[in-house]
């Protein structure tokens, strides 16, 4: 009876601690409020392999009920040296997502598929375009109705509880690029008959050892260098440019 009963209390607390739910409530498109950066087609181009760039800096989610994700960011970078001449860095993933049973997010990317652009036009004359693989762990989350703009609000807190910009809901169902593997590696490609151009031949993903090498990557696609300058002449009139995270990135810039 003792045994059966500890059995069952461990049964009950491990399947609570494995429970994994996808709640409805996060079911959509989120937008910060220039609501410029949208996930879907519009930010990324998986079949030319490039990103269009937005019309302002921003950040977007979109999650579906059956697990899935994908994330837009678009922000400038700070340049100490030259405040008014700040860089930009463009990140698309998708992947899987779930909330965990302590209410946290866990976002797992597919490797193979994430995209960074990095530009920093004052100290490099091309961009440097590279994989990105960053799983994510959102603390915890809120949806409200946003008091002063009357929509759906998400409120987003990072790892260690740091609340994130909030975003709006855009659209519902989400905008999506489709959810399945959208680069296979060069080997699968070729092995496929693809012609896709190998990524990481243009560009390494060892891209930090490039960045100080300062040898540019061949990169087609810069962030317009006039847009940034006056994305950075803005900050520095507020005082410097506050949302910016080489944290998250694991960046040194
Ligand atoms: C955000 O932009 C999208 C696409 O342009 C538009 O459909 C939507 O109404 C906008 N939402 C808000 C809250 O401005
Ligand atoms: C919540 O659960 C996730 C997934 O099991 C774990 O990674 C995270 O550390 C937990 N957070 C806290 C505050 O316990
Ligand atoms: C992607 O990131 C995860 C977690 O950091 C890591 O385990 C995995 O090896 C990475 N995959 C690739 C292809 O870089």
């Amino acid at each position: 009876m003792l045994l059966y009963y500890s059995l069952a209390t461990f049964l009950s607390v491990a399947s609570l601690s494995n429970a994994q739910t996808w709640p409805t409530n996060l079911i959509g498109t989120w937008s910060t409020k220039s609501n410029k950066t949208l996930t879907g087609p519009g930010f990324y181009d998986p079949l030319n392999d490039k990103f269009i760039e937005p019309d302002r800096t921003g950040i977007s989610y979109s999650f579906t009920s059956d697990g899935h994700y994908e994330e837009a960011y678009y922000r400038a970078i700070a340049n100490p040296q030259n405040p008014a001449c700040p860089g930009g860095i463009m990140q698309w993933q998708h992947g899987g997502w779930v909330m965990n049973a302590n209410g946290s997010l866990s976002l797992t990317p597919i490797a193979v598929d994430g995209r960074q652009l990095l530009s920093k036009p004052c100290d490099y004359e091309k961009g440097i375009y590279t994989r990105y693989n960053q799983s994510e762990l959102f603390k915890q989350y809120e949806v409200l109705t946003d008091p002063y703009h009357g929509i759906p609000r998400l409120n987003l807190y990072e790892f260690d509880g740091t609340p994130m910009q909030p975003m709006y809901l855009v659209y519902s169902p989400p905008e999506m690029l489709p959810t399945t593997t959208l680069n296979p590696t060069t080997a699968s490609a070729t092995a496929t008959g693809k012609s896709k151009r190998g990524l990481s031949q243009e560009a390494p993903i060892n891209w930090k050892l490039n960045f100080e090498q300062k040898q540019a990557v061949d990169m087609a696609h810069m962030i317009n260098a006039d847009r940034l300058w006056w994305i950075g002449l803005a900050f520095t009139g507020i005082g410097g440019l506050l949302y910016f995270g080489p944290r998250r990135l694991g960046l040194r810039l």
